[in-house]
This record gives C-alpha cells, structure tokens and sequence, in this order.
C-alpha cells in the first residue's frame, strides 16, 4: 500500500457524476484482433461490471484524476476506468505505437478529457517505420501514470529515454504503475557490467525484455523515484507490479517469487 494521503476529491467536483452512464453493455469492447495484440483475448480482461477503481487499493482515489497509460494498446485500462463508479478521470492520455488500437480507442472510447494518441515509436511487427525515440509530446503532469506490460517488451537501449519521459510527467504527488520481467543477474555470469537484459526473440527483442532486478531498482532511484509497493508475479517469473513515486527514500524489499509455475507466452509480432 501507499504510504501518503488517502484523501477523496469532493464527490460534487466528479465527473463519475457526469460520466457514470456508461455500462458494459453501452461502452464497446475491442474486436478479438486487437485484444490478441495486447494478449488478452478474453473480454473478462477489459471488463468491469461492478464498476470498482481499476487499480484497486492499491492507488489513492485522488491519484485517478489525470491518467497517462503509456502503452494504452486497445483501450483495456480506459475502458475500465470509464466504468469505475467512484472516479471517472478528468484527463486521460493514451498513447501507443500501434496505430490501429489507437484509431479504434478514438473512435469507441470518446469522451470529454480522454484522448489517444499514436506515438511512432519503432517497433518491428507493429510499427517498423518508427524511430527509435519518440517523444511522448506532453508537458502535462500526471497524477497518475500507467505502463502495464509495456517495460516488459522495451529493450535495454531504449529503456532509459522512455523511463525518464514517464518519470518527468509524474506530478509531485503522483503514482506510478509499473509491470516488469525480473531476473537476478547474479546467477548469470557471462553477462557483461553493461548487459541486463534477457531476451527470448532473436527476430524481435520486444518480444519480451525480462530486467536485472538490481538494474531496475537503480533506475527507479536515478529518477528519483521510490518504489513503495512490489507485488511478486502470480505466475513463476511473469510479471512483477511495481508503484512509485517521488522521493529519494529506500525501495521497499522485494519478496522471493514462489508463485504456481505456468504458461503465458506473449503474442509474438514476428515469429521467430
Ligand atoms: C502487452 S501490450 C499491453 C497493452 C496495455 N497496456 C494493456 O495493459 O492492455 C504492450 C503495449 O505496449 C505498446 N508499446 C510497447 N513499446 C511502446 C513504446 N515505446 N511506446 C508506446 N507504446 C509501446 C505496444 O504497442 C502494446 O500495445
């Protein structure tokens, strides 16, 4: 949990009053193609029928008024967001390299203050006429920033510059989420001081970027942040969520991962 103020917004100033009308039956759900890309086929992922806040407990509620999701994809977290009861957010940006979930958040997810945007960001399946470091065109601050599954698929020499782009839109008080593929280094001694990245596609490295776990902690502190919450993966070695926010205090302790062992390949863009 997060150690800082848990206050509500006044509910008179929510736009959940505004914005509540949505239902699951009247809010559209992503065809079946663009949820393979996220790799959630199931609509139960991009679902929330009792309208409760997307992230739980786990974020304050104030901290769901502006939203930055990098890495939107098709809309999962927005559309779940404009189904919450308590807190429709008054500004969300979406942005992602993936052109056609972009094109149908703008077309199916259109409401005061949400906006998507394409960012041409490379990537070799589904945007390989992109440049390598695309600006994430924003000088807003956000209260709350999002990246579910997207450092897992950003390689070792990009990390940094959309790390740092995330980090500088962070508000003082702001959250950020996080999802990452950890490893420990430490049993791997081949790896050169410069290397901490595993990849499992040689045709697209983004495939899935599995990260030093010592690695991703001094990233955090290089920007200043501090993680606060860790929560271990819920499958063996999947994926590990992480919240931060500013402050040059120590990380929380990572608890060992001794969840069930399973499966749960990524869609590849390029099949290798
Ligand atoms: C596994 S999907 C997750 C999508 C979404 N966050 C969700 O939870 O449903 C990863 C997404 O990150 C996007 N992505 C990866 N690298 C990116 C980058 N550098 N900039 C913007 N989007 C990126 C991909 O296009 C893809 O839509």
């Amino acid at each position: 949990m997060l150690a800082y103020s848990q206050d509500r917004p006044n509910p008179r100033d929510l736009r959940a009053r505004i914005l509540s009308s949505f239902t699951e039956q009247t809010l559209p759900m992503p065809p079946v193609e663009l949820r393979r890309s996220v790799g959630h086929e199931g609509t139960e992922h991009f679902e929330n029928p009792y309208g409760v806040l997307a992230f739980g407990g786990d974020v304050p509620i104030a901290n769901y008024r502006r939203v930055l999701d990098f890495g939107c994809g098709c809309g999962r977290v927005a559309r779940q967001m404009l189904l919450q009861r308590e807190i429709v957010p008054e500004r969300f940006l979406g942005l992602d390299l993936y052109e056609p979930s972009i094109q149908w958040c703008r077309d199916n997810l259109r409401q005061p203050g949400f906006e998507f945007r394409h960012l041409n960001a490379h990537n070799v399946g589904l945007n390989p006429s992109g440049v390598r470091h695309a600006e994430l065109g924003t000088d807003e601050q956000f209260t709350l920033i999002n990246a579910h599954s997207v450092f897992t698929h950003i390689v070792e020499p990009d990390l940094d510059y959309y790390f740092e782009q995330c980090a500088r839109a962070l508000s003082h008080d702001g959250v950020l989420r996080t999802t990452w593929f950890l490893f420990d280094k430490i049993n791997f001694p081949m790896m050169q001081e410069f290397q901490n990245c595993l990849y499992i596609n040689p045709d697209d490295p983004s495939n899935a970027a599995i990260y030093d776990v010592k690695f991703v902690r001094e990233l955090f502190a290089r920007h200043g942040l501090t993680i606060t919450t860790a929560h271990p993966p819920e499958m063996r070695g999947h994926q590990w969520l992480l919240y931060a926010q500013r402050g040059a205090g120590p990380h929380v302790a990572f608890r060992p991962d001794l969840a069930p062992t399973g499966l749960a390949r990524p869609p590849a863009s390029i099949d290798g």
